[in-house]
């Protein structure tokens, strides 16, 4: 058995929940940011993270979706500033299942993810930020160590599904 763990992350939260995904991981694993990923042919499963920017997937992250072998296991994350189980991160998360619709999705995590408030004050004052930007100003503690124990739950959740 062999995972990847793949992640693209600005700054940082994403990268957290990649890791505390790869700690869960007990066989042959690879943990990569999407851009040192050079191909994904051999994995059992691949989990793949990204945070919402723009209610949707960022540009830097849409490489993994290019590179993803037809039929392939895969697991999606995100993080994100809105509240969780919300709209907003589920909107981008299905836009995520629509790119990858050639693999096999065994399922989905989203968390919030704090945002640097200098960027916060600026994107708050657009009008197409606004809505999300309101409600990240209450990640700023995300993500916490309740969400990195519920990020190991949904990564053992996964692995359970391919030990089948
Ligand atoms: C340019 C930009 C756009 C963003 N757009 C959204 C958004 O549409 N919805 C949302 O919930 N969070 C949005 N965020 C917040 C990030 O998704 C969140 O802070 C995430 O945890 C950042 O992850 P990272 O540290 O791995 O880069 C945005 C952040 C930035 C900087």
């Amino acid at each position: 058995m062999k995972a990847l763990v793949t992640y693209y992350s600005q700054t940082g939260n994403t990268e957290k929940i990649a890791r505390a995904i790869y700690e869960t991981i007990h066989f042959e694993k690879e943990l990569l940011p999407i851009r040192d990923v050079t191909a994904m042919q051999g994995y059992d499963i691949i989990f793949a993270g990204f945070p919402v920017q723009a209610h949707s997937v960022p540009a830097a992250f849409l490489p993994f979706f290019k590179k993803l072998p037809a039929g392939q296991d895969i697991a999606l994350f995100c993080t994100h500033g809105s509240l969780r189980g919300g709209h907003l991160p589920k909107q981008a998360i299905e836009h995520a299942i629509g790119l990858a619709s050639g693999a096999r999705i065994l399922g989905t995590f989203c968390v919030r993810g704090k945002v640097h408030p200098k960027v916060l004050d600026s994107l708050m004052n657009s009008p197409q930020n606004h809505v999300w930007a309101e409600e990240a100003l209450g990640a700023c503690e995300h993500p916490d160590e309740a969400d990195l124990a519920d990020a190991k739950e949904f990564a053992k959740n996964i692995l359970a599904k391919i030990n089948r």
